[in-house]
């Protein structure tokens, strides 16, 4: 008898194996991970290509228990970073807790000592002004990492981020990414001419407003526009293209003067508004120049997928929900007992000179989340999506979250998927091979949760085929998480 490079007990008839269904994941890969790793050879099956050096960087949320219950959305959790350092055929990991102000206020308290996404350390709102010590807005990077010249930052949507040495893991100071009236989104995009980090953040104060800003890697920055709003909408990540900054606004929207007397978590100051539709504009990078706004029917989206310009017309691309119910079906305790969040799906807005108004166009019918494209399509017509989606099981039931590799082709509107019954796939991080031409001509990394097996692998990925070419054993489990970044050597 033949044995795969890893055998899996046999499914049952939901398609999951024993340990390793839906429930069984959300139980492991929402569990409070405490163990740190400083540089460990991993077991690895399977041939990892010759060509494929470099570290893949993660954040994600790690610990959501505190001495006292547990904070209120997967958002929240601590920050863990990992690293996967590929070379010469092998893998070794080291992961670390994040290490800024709030990290080590809650190593030194066993509680949050900032105020996160959705969890609030003064309950009320008494609370909060009986307290001479107001414990403001959190550094807690668990959403993505990104390079600024020489320094590595983990960012969230907060105007901190926090330096890392991406050899160590170890967190090297806090850095300013706006003032202290501003959220930035921890989607960034660069300007591979200037090295400038581009970033969207909601400037509050007086007269709030979008602005889209260059910051240089040496410090400074440039505001490249300004698009005043009266009641901004939340902002996860925007649109590039050569030309243009592309900021879409989805109805889930709140009220900047009340946000600081409000007492409640920052998301419980949103208010889902579908009556005034979504909104689009395009930001000339060069004059700053904003078109539109271009309207649009209500949804709700984390991310941008692509955008490319067309003779006059743009294209933006992303991910869309039909409303904001998705913020809600990430709250912790929803995600222990396994409840499947709604997954969004891939629609096309065509920007035209004469037009105001943007009917979007579904361009595939299979939902899926934590989009990736290859680098050199940034802003350029291109074909592939790859991203994460949920297996619904033979006999109808509710799938799981986070569990295939989806591979998306625009022009037919079909989708490939990987699958490993009773393992759960993280966001598919494309790397093209060097002297590769086609699109997909690379690998796709993506951290796999086991839980049977109380671990998690980096799998390695024919990006071509969604075919399996290695794996790299990690010790323990890791949580769930959001972004990463490759970083060749
Ligand atoms: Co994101």
């Amino acid at each position: 008898m033949s044995t795969t490079p890893h055998a899996h007990p046999a499914p049952s008839p939901t398609g999951y194996p024993v340990g390793g269904t839906p429930r069984d994941a959300a139980d492991v890969g929402f569990r409070d991970l405490t163990d740190e790793l400083t540089d460990v050879g991993l077991e690895l099956t399977g041939t990892i290509p010759a060509w494929l050096s470099g570290s893949l960087l993660r954040t994600g949320p790690a610990r959501w228990d505190l001495t006292e219950g547990s904070v209120n959305h997967w958002f929240d959790g601590l920050a863990m970073l990992h690293r996967f350092a590929i070379a010469d055929g092998g893998v070794r990991y080291a992961n670390q807790l994040l290490r800024g102000k709030a990290g080590r206020a809650y190593e030194q308290t066993g509680r949050i000592g900032y105020r996160e996404f959705a969890t609030d350390p003064c309950r009320t709102r008494f609370q909060r002004i009986a307290s001479l010590f107001d414990p403001g807005l959190t550094d807690n990077g668990a959403v993505n990492v990104g390079r600024l010249g020489e320094r590595w930052l983990a960012m969230t949507e907060t105007p901190l981020a926090v330096v890392f040495d991406p050899e160590t893991l170890d967190s090297l100071g806090v850095e300013r990414r706006a003032g202290k009236l501003s959220l930035p989104n921890a989607h960034p995009h660069y300007d591979h001419a200037t090295g400038d980090m581009l970033d969207l953040r909601i400037a509050m104060g007086p007269r709030p407003r979008y602005e889209v800003v260059a910051r240089h890697p040496a410090g400074g920055e440039r505001v490249i526009a300004k698009i005043p709003v009266r009641r901004p909408g939340y902002q996860h990540s925007f649109g590039l293209t050569g030309r243009y900054a592309i900021v879409t606004e989805s109805p889930l929207v709140f009220d900047p003067k009340r946000l600081a007397v409000s007492g409640r978590p920052f998301i419980e100051n949103f208010r889902w508004r579908p009556e005034q539709g979504s909104r689009l504009w395009a930001i000339d990078r060069a004059s700053g120049d904003v078109r539109g706004p271009w309207t649009a029917p209500a949804m709700f989206c984390f991310h941008h997928v692509n955008a490319f310009e067309d003779g006059d017309a743009l294209t933006v691309d992303l991910l869309a929900y039909d409303d904001a119910s998705v913020v809600q079906a990430l709250a912790i305790d929803r995600l222990r007992e396994a409840a499947t969040p709604p997954v969004p799906t891939l629609r096309r807005y065509v920007l035209t000179a004469g037009s105001t108004a943007v009917e979007p166009r579904q361009l595939a019918a299979t939902p899926f989340e934590l989009p990736r494209i290859n680098g050199r399509h940034q802003g350029r017509p291109y074909n592939v999506v790859f991203g994460t989606g949920s297996h619904h099981g033979e006999d109808g039931a509710a799938g799981g979250f986070l569990e295939t590799v989806t591979k998306t082709t625009i022009d037919d509107g079909r989708t490939a998927v990987w699958r490993d019954p009773g393992a759960f796939a993280g966001e598919p991080i494309f790397v093209r091979r060097p002297d590769g031409a086609d699109e997909d001509d690379g690998v796709l990394l993506t951290v796999v949760l086991e839980p049977a097996r109380e671990s998690s692998s980096l799998v390695v990925l024919d990006a071509r085929d969604l075919g399996e070419l290695a794996r790299a054993r990690v010790p323990h489990p890791i949580p769930f998480g959001f972004h990463g970044q490759f970083a060749r050597a």
